[in-house]
């Protein structure tokens, strides 16, 4: 496929996210440094990214071209985590109805980088490099403001919509096409010690500021209420809402632009085996 420059990339998002980058120049030449620095001058949307994390996160105790390394040392070794960085890219583009393109959720969606960035630190987590780990998760929750232990488990083609507040803890299991909204807690009731976190099915929605807390199982394809607070497990395509939930109905797939429905029928990805 080849975008505007006329370059073949055979990446369809990566295409679409150089055309809409070379069009934005023309209407928008103050950015055009800025847009030639964070995508033109890439050949890959891996290569793009890796820098564009690396500028926000790095710091005069990890410097942007060591943090660049480490993140594509990450993508050579994991065809996994960048087919999850598409997946999430492609989740936004269909679910968020602020998103206009994929040149803009690259850019700017917090949430996006935010899980991008846990992606890396997770599997560094699982080589044991714990304190390496620990150090993008600090730098992810200082910037992004976006808390996720690096040992929780996150499916793809998921949607931090807005992300601002999301904390997800340590045994914390998210499937494939979940999104969680603004202000989201997967957390223990801290009364537990072990496996102590949500386990959240293919499909869920999470409105902006749940608190699920526990070892509970929000079943696939349930919704949960904005400023709920959820103690209890929730059954397969489920509705809760309040404080404490309860059920409040069923799901349904009527139109899912508009409802930010979780079904996605429409949404191609391998998933992740989780
Ligand atoms: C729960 C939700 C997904 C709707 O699901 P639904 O299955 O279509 O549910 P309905 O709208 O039919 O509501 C069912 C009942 O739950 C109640 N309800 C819905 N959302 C609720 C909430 N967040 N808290 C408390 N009660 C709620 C409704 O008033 C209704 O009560 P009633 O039967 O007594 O009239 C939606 O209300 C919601 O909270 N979405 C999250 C949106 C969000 O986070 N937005 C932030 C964007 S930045």
């Amino acid at each position: 496929m080849a975008d505007t420059s006329g370059q073949q990339t055979g990446d369809p998002i990566w295409t679409a996210i150089r055309a809409e980058a070379w069009s934005e120049e023309e209407r928008e030449p103050l950015l055009r440094k800025y847009l030639r620095e964070s995508i033109l001058k890439s050949k890959r949307l891996e290569d793009a990214l890796s820098s564009h994390l690396a500028a926000k996160l790095a710091t005069e105790s990890l410097y942007p071209m060591i943090l660049q390394a480490l993140i594509d040392h990450v993508w050579k070794e994991s065809p996994e985590v960048t087919r999850a960085l598409r997946a999430d890219l492609q989740a936004i583009r269909d679910r968020d109805p602020a998103s206009r393109g994929f040149l803009t959720p690259f850019l700017y969606f917090k949430g996006f980088h935010a899980l991008q960035a846990y992606r890396i630190a997770h599997w560094y987590w699982n080589q044991e490099r714990f304190l390496l780990a620990s150090h993008i998760q600090s730098r992810i929750s200082e910037v992004f403001g976006v808390d996720v232990h690096p040992a929780a488990k996150i499916g793809s083609g998921v949607l931090f919509d807005h992300g601002t507040a999301i904390v997800i803890g340590e045994t914390t299991v998210i499937e494939d096409n979940v999104s969680l909204l603004h202000e989201v807690t997967l957390g223990g009731t801290g009364k537990e010690t072990g496996d102590r976190h949500p386990k959240v099915r293919r499909g869920v929605l999470i409105g902006a500021g749940s608190k699920v807390l526990g070892n509970i199982e929000i079943g696939e394809g349930a919704k949960i209420g904005a400023g709920s607070v959820v103690l209890d497990p929730v059954p397969p395509h489920r509705t809760v809402a309040g404080v404490p939930a309860k059920i409040v109905g069923r799901t349904e797939v009527e139109s899912p632009a508009l409802e930010m429905d979780q079904s996605f029928p429409h949404v191609q990805n391998e998933g992740s085996g989780i």
